[in-house]
């Protein structure tokens, strides 16, 4: 088919399954890079000098999705920043182009100016940011979360007021460090955090992040979700740090005092006043399991919101992967093993689209 060069040294992989009804595609990318548009089935075995792939194709077509899964799931694609084209502005198609790995969606009809500035942003040129600039963005964000902590473990039980703005304000910070590096940078760098709790919603904090990101979710509800994974422990604050970092089993009083945790999170934040619901749904809920064995209502499927279904997943996960006082920490293979023989408790589509993340960990 057909290959454009324009001045810069991005090259862009388009795969189409309709090369016509891509090509006006094709000419809005060309202004940002060279474009090759390829086939589904003429997929190439190795894609190492293009920055990216955008997959223009009918994602309700089995045959489609399949070629270009098959082609995906190989070694040379793993790494690759992926563009899905939605068919519309209703996003009809976003499950399955997050279950294909998409970093980000864009929908007919095109926006071109704001296509460009996602492909600027998705798919890396030769002046990218470089380690210093990624390093010191880490470390702002690694910062703005620790105050965040700071403020919810020793300042609010303190009696001091929390704000739902206190929370916005770290956000940016957050979100930016783990775009610009990665989240095994944010792992590590939080790794060493002495206090259990921090650590654990921090960790819970860089899994949201790279999930949501790894979703090509839109900005608004990136921030909705570290918003949820900033404060869904908040209730720990009320939790006697002796139980908490106990260095043993618990005894079955003690697991009755932890489980408090949501209810006592959620008064807390319902108290001042400022919160939307749905982070008090989320500090509430965040220990319910879709067949209702969780608490501490006890809630079913359909009851259980999407944001805490997500904060499920990531808060499960990192409690798995995180070093305790009483064991040692799971690998990511054996954590992610765990929770898909945990039958019935968490959403399986969101769990299957959340393994590539754990890849990105190791
Ligand atoms: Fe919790
Ligand atoms: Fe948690």
């Amino acid at each position: 088919m057909s290959t454009q060069t324009s001045s810069s040294k991005r090259r862009l992989l388009l795969a189409s399954d309709n090369c016509d009804k891509s090509r006006e595609l094709e000419k809005i990318l060309q202004s940002v890079g060279e474009v090759e548009t390829v086939s589904t089935s003429e997929l190439p075995e190795s894609p190492a000098d293009f920055s990216g792939v955008v997959v223009d194709i009918n994602l309700r077509s089995a045959e489609s999705v399949q070629r270009v899964r098959n082609k995906l799931r190989q070694e040379g694609y793993r790494a690759m920043p992926r563009l899905f084209v939605l068919a519309d502005a209703l996003h009809h198609g976003s499950m399955q182009a997050w279950a294909l790995g998409a970093t980000d969606t864009i929908s007919r009809p095109f926006d071109a100016a704001g296509i460009l500035q996602r492909i600027r942003a998705a798919f890396p040129d030769s002046q990218g940011f470089d380690a210093s600039d990624r390093g010191k963005l880490l470390n702002r964000g690694v910062a703005a979360a620790h105050e965040v902590m700071v403020k919810i473990f020793n300042k609010l039980p303190a009696g001091e007021p929390l704000k739902f703005s206190d929370i916005v304000a770290a956000e940016n910070k957050i979100l930016k460090a783990i775009k610009h590096s990665s989240l095994r940078e944010w792992l590590t760098a939080i790794g060493c955090h002495h206090t259990d709790s921090y650590r654990h919603c921090l960790y819970v904090t860089g899994f949201a992040v790279a999930f949501a990101q790894h979703l090509g979710m839109h900005e608004d509800d990136q921030r909705r979700l570290t918003r949820a994974a900033l404060l869904h422990d908040v209730g720990k604050a009320f939790i006697p740090v002796a139980i908490l970092d106990k260095p043993g089993a618990l005894t079955e009083q003690e697991i009755t005092v932890i489980r408090r945790h949501p209810r006592l999170g959620y008064e807390a934040l319902a108290a001042q006043g400022s919160f939307p619901p749905e982070m008090l749904d989320v500090v509430l809920h965040h220990h319910e399991f879709l067949d209702g064995t969780g608490y501490p209502n006890g809630l079913q499927g359909d009851r259980i919101s999407d944001i805490v279904r997500l904060t499920t997943i990531v808060d499960v996960y990192s409690a798995l992967v995180e070093q305790r006082p009483h064991r040692l920490p799971f690998t990511h293979a054996k954590a992610f093993a765990m929770m898909e023989q945990m039958k019935g408790k968490f959403d399986q589509h969101l769990l299957q689209a959340f393994r590539p993340v754990t890849l990105g960990a190791y």
